[in-house]
């Protein structure tokens, strides 16, 4: 069988931008494909700017951090001067970046302005499973849902989306997707770029297809999903970020419902991951690319001379992560090449950055101790774990004490790539066995992990301690189709020696 045309770069992707007089004459940059896939559409005029979700910092009311949050339905130009309908959290599409401080009581007040039922979930959060946002709390439209929790974890790129019972992907698609920044002491002292929208730069990645007359494609592939052939940075196309300083921190989100991104700078110099999903990596690592399935993130540190121009590409993995290449098999979007996003650098006279911090979260190194730990073993296959779809009635897992257990999760699909995540948890990878694919990311805290054809890995995961044997917390594949057809499981966390009792699904407060 021989392999399709993996792409047809342009030559100007590695060409110096031309700068006179401080204006970067952009080329038109257009991302490139392979070649059996149309062009995506909005690359082909001049680079935008790159859209900054609005910070939102709450309001106090006593010792508590409350936000105001509505979903709603609105309009939002994604392409250049095209009209889609999208949905949104107070506004047409995305949302506002929430941002809390470890130690503080928050709560969020959700109103569902659409006409229909969803849910919001808190990805990467330790909670009580009440307000988790799974799909055991429903959010009617007109109704408002508040749930409340303690911030109680190191400072972290987190997010937030819907997550209703078989249509997390259909409501992520139309535009839900925020980001949750938490802040801590030791990011207060680390030297890291941390003016929010200046320096310190939210990049949320997602995809979609278009109808001629804008309205987003919304036909679900029975295989793909609704893998989009448009790759989208903060809501839009050929995104550009004009930088004021010679650092920026990129908090790089792979909001993607189907699609994993192969990261790199397209002048391919090295940057710093100083992040994973879950928080600081105890030091920053030099890297040249970064692999992000969907839902995994990295803060990454960019340096910039003056005037360059450097540009955030999505490159094929040199092994198709492990899936068979052909003419009969899908290769999931592995082949794709995409220009995300350009970021242009400042002007003469902005300082040189001081260097790269060596050090970072300490606490971050140590790997929790698994000797005697409680071992579970899922297998992922198609839509199923451990041979059973998603069931709303049943408990796959009852955790009735404080330790760390070892989850070994195996992806038992030969050609289907699968990710894995965990509510109310983080974890570090033990081990990554029964694959060639180098660049699954298995660095530091995580929640959600890449998983190759026939590989296994091997967590330790810690989880957040509120017993509550009434609601339960959800694992699963974070590839929305495979989620939303059935490719997840519940556990509940218990009090020792109590047993799961799940209430009938009621959106309650407490
Ligand atoms: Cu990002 Cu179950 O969620
Ligand atoms: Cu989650
Ligand atoms: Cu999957």
């Amino acid at each position: 069988m021989s392999q399709p045309a993996r792409m047809t770069r342009r030559t100007f992707f590695r060409g110096a931008a031309v700068i006179l007089g401080g204006v970067a004459l952009a080329p038109a940059i257009a991302a490139c494909t392979t070649s059996d896939q149309p062009e995506p559409r909005g690359y082909d005029g001049d680079p935008r700017p790159l859209p900054i979700p609005p910070l939102y910092e709450g309001e106090m009311d006593g010792d508590r951090r409350v936000f105001a949050l509505t979903t709603r339905a609105g309009q939002a130009e994604i392409l250049p001067g095209v009209t889609t309908p999208t949905w949104g959290f107070n506004g047409d599409v995305l949302g506002p970046t929430l941002r809390v401080r470890r130690g503080e009581d928050v709560r969020v007040d959700i109103t569902n302005e659409l006409d229909e039922m969803t849910t919001i979930h808190w990805h990467g959060m330790k909670l009580p499973a009440w307000a988790d946002g799974g799909p055991h709390s429903p959010i009617e439209p007109g109704a408002t849902w508040s749930p409340e929790w303690t911030v109680d974890q190191p400072a972290a790129t987190l997010w937030y989306h819907p997550h209703p019972h078989e249509k997390t992907a259909l409501h992520c698609y139309r535009g839900l997707a925020g980001m949750l920044l938490v802040d801590d002491e030791v990011t207060d002292r680390l030297d890291l770029p941390a003016e929010y929208g200046v320096d310190d730069i939210p990049v949320v990645i997602t995809d979609a297809t278009f109808h001629d007359d804008g309205r987003l494609d919304e036909e679900i592939d029975p295989t793909l999903g609704l893998l989009g052939d448009t790759p989208l940075v903060n809501g839009i196309t050929n995104a550009s970020f004009a930088a004021t300083t010679r650092r920026v921190r990129l908090r790089l989100l792979n909001g993607a419902s189907m699609r994993f991104h192969h990261l790199q700078r397209a002048d391919a110099r090295p940057f710093h991951v100083i992040s994973s999903d879950s928080g600081l990596l105890p030091a920053p690592q030099e890297v040249d690319s970064v692999l992000l399935s969907p839902a995994e993130r990295v803060d990454i540190l960019v340096d910039l001379a003056p005037g360059e121009e450097t540009i955030l590409e999505s490159v094929p993995l040199d092994n198709n992560f492990g899936i068979p290449a052909g003419e009969n098999v899908t290769d999931f979007g592995f082949g794709d090449s995409f220009t995300l996003l350009t970021v242009t650098g400042p002007g003469d006279n902005a300082p040189e950055p001081s260097a790269v911090p060596t050090t970072l979260d300490p606490n971050a190194e140590a790997t929790p101790d698994v000797g005697s730990a409680v071992r579970r073993e899922f297998a992922l296959n198609t839509f199923r774990i451990n041979d059973q779809l998603m069931d709303m009635n049943r408990v796959d897992v009852t955790i009735d004490h404080r330790d760390p257990e070892v989850w070994v999760v195996t992806n038992e699909n030969s050609d289907w790539p699968h990710n894995f995540h965990i509510h109310n948890a983080r974890f570090k990878v033990l081990s990554l066995d029964g694959t060639d694919v180098t660049e699954v990311l298995t660095t530091g805290w995580k929640d959600t992990v890449a998983l190759p054809p026939n590989s296994t890995v091997e967590l330790a995961v810690e989880f957040g301690w509120h017993p509550d044997p009434a609601v339960p917390y959800m694992f699963h594949c974070h590839m929305l189709l495979h989620e939303d057809e059935g490719m997840m499981g519940q556990f509940v966390i218990v009090e020792p020696g109590q047993e799961a009792a799940l209430e009938p699904m009621s959106g309650r407060s407490h």
